[in-house]
């Protein structure tokens, strides 16, 4: 059967609707339509999204629906959810779902998910309760998670994220292949109280490998203990345990995640051993439960109060009809600083292609460049370019109702700040509201003639806000569900592989032939000169 849904019926409406309405100014709709906002808001799992100051009319958001009822967005979700191998080009299922569906005993997947659920929480009581102690018997105080990609920006982020239902257990970070990342965590770390959690679903990443036999030799050099010792100090979490095997992690210290767990998708399973480690099994518990009742929402609520499929949909609308090539994701919370850096691998990994499912090229765009920052810094840095630049660049803005630190007016202050962003960003200050402006300012024609340009803000910007009451365990999780089921359904109606990567092979192997050039041990020959100049000049200087 073709898989191929035909959507051009509704882009094509879509698309005459966009230049219909090219002249829409979403602060006026509001003057026209005091419900907007109850009509473009939603509320599911504890999450709010105000989706008002965008682009849109009632119109849009039913022609918007009817291009995700053409793609046939409901069938594929429900293909996804009963682990179909939607990962066509590496022939798996995809079934992150499954991983936070912790009641469920029904599948294969389930069982699994529920037994190395138990051997992750026998692990924490473990090493939170001191029964797991350091080769010296100490209490275990820190945890590395060496990982990269999806292998840490998940755990990385939801620790920073959770810090406030945090313990003794401090959770380090190292990924990057540089020394320093490595070296600058564990210079202040005792031996005797560290545990290193190598995690990497192939258990091949280089930068991974590299870093794991550097901690093993600062272990055994630090502590001056021989080999076996350093079972109790390293944990592997992969999909290859063989490959931990070799590696020297001793059986039972290996948990397991499987193929039908994309990377970027993993942080519901033991690849979030460190939060888990950080928070409490009890708040990791909260955390998959948050994700569940996403996971429900997304499955039951129709097409046009489903909160996914809306924030797909006005993506697409954004990017494919309006010409946004970026999308900005701005928390106004300072414990989320690291989630716009984890979206760009959830989006940009998922979506960056450029190629159908069956092999042929798309005709629009797909994934925008993701980016962000945490409000209020955002504002003085890079909201110049948001307010007066020449790109319109969409934000999602997140804030909490409540803050973790109720000191004096700081929160209030934030959340207005938060507002105010988005509200200037909708309605800009135009020509006449600079002038009186300047009027006010007592400036004169010549003056204000002259200032005036530099002054007018366009607006028109749309805007999504999302408001959750606290940053807690259950309310992140959902969060995250909600940017993933969202990176689903656009991959779904972009016709799309959501689920590889295989743009990312290339460097590795370009990389792989240039080492033993700057080893020495292969000559640099059939480079391009760039390639060649650059070599030359480290191979031209002692290394370190
Ligand atoms: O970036 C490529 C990638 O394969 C990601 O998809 C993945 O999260 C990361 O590298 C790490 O892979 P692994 O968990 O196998 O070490």
């Amino acid at each position: 059967m073709d898989d191929k849904p035909d959507i051009s019926n509704a882009w094509q409406a879509l698309t005459k609707h966009c230049h219909q309405n090219s002249n829409l100014k979403i602060k006026d709709q509001f003057a026209t339509y005091p419900e907007r906002f109850s009509e473009f808001s939603l509320e599911a799992a504890g999450i709010f999204l105000d989706y008002s100051k965008n682009r849109i009319t009632t119109e849009t958001m039913r022609l918007l629906c009817d291009l995700a009822k053409a793609a046939e967005v409901s069938r594929h979700r429900e293909e996804m959810f009963c682990g179909k191998e939607i990962n066509i080009t590496e022939k798996r299922a995809v079934l992150h779902t499954a991983l936070r569906n912790i009641h469920d005993e029904s599948t294969p997947e389930s069982v699994l998910v529920k037994k190395e659920l138990k051997r992750m929480a026998d692990c924490v009581h473990s090493i939170l309760g001191g029964k797991w102690s350091g080769y010296s018997g100490k209490l275990i105080t820190d945890v590395v998670n060496i990982g990269i990609g999806g292998s840490d920006l998940g755990p990385a982020m939801a620790v920073a994220a959770l810090q406030p239902y945090g313990n003794h257990i401090k959770a380090h970070f190292v990924s990057n292949i540089d020394s320093t990342h490595i070296n600058e965590t564990i210079k202040y770390l005792n031996p005797e109280t560290t545990v290193f959690i190598v995690t990497s679903k192939t258990f091949t990443t280089q930068e991974t490998l590299v870093n794991a036999i550097t901690a093993r030799e600062w272990l055994l050099n630090k502590a001056a203990i021989e080999k076996k010792t350093i079972e109790k100090h390293f944990i592997g979490i992969t999909a290859n345990p063989t490959r931990a095997i070799e590696f020297g992690i001793s059986q039972e210290n290996i948990f397991s995640f499987w193929d039908w767990v994309g990377g970027r998708f993993s942080l519901w399973s033991a690849v979030g051993l460190s939060i888990a480690l950080a928070i409490g099994m009890d708040k990791f518990y909260e955390f998959l439960e948050g994700a569940h009742a996403m996971d429900k929402h997304f499955e039951s609520a129709p097409l046009e109060e489903n909160m996914p499929v809306i924030l797909a949909l006005l993506g697409i609308w954004n990017i494919d009809f309006l010409g946004a090539q970026a999308q900005a994701i701005i928390p106004y919370d300072q414990y989320l600083e690291l989630f716009p850096t984890y979206l760009q691998q959830l989006e940009m990994e998922s979506n960056g292609k450029r190629v159908c499912v069956d092999g042929s090229d798309v005709s629009y765009k797909t994934a925008p460049i993701v980016w962000g920052g945490v409000g209020t810094n955002s504002q003085h840095s890079f909201h110049q370019l948001l307010m007066q630049g020449t790109h319109m660049v969409p934000v999602d803005f997140i804030i909490p109702l409540q803050t973790h630190s109720p000191i004096g007016n700081h929160h209030l202050l934030l959340y207005a700040n938060c507002l105010a962003q988005s509200q200037a960003l909708m309605c800009g200050c135009g020509e006449e509201d600079v002038i009186a402006e300047l009027k006010l300012q007592g400036m004169s024609k010549e003056q204000i003639h002259n200032l005036m340009p530099h002054k007018i803000i366009p607006g028109n910007v749309p805007s999504n806000t999302i408001v959750m009451d606290k940053i807690e365990p259950s309310t992140l999780g959902a969060l995250i569900a909600l940017y993933e089921h969202k990176v689903f359904v656009q991959g779904i109606i972009w016709r799309i592989n959501s689920f590889d990567q295989w743009g990312v092979e290339l460097g590795k192997r370009m990389a792989s032939k240039l080492v033993p050039m700057l080893q020495g041990e292969s000559e640099a020959t059939g480079l391009d000169g760039s390639t060649q100049g650059l070599i030359n000049l480290i191979t031209c200087h002692p290394r370190a």
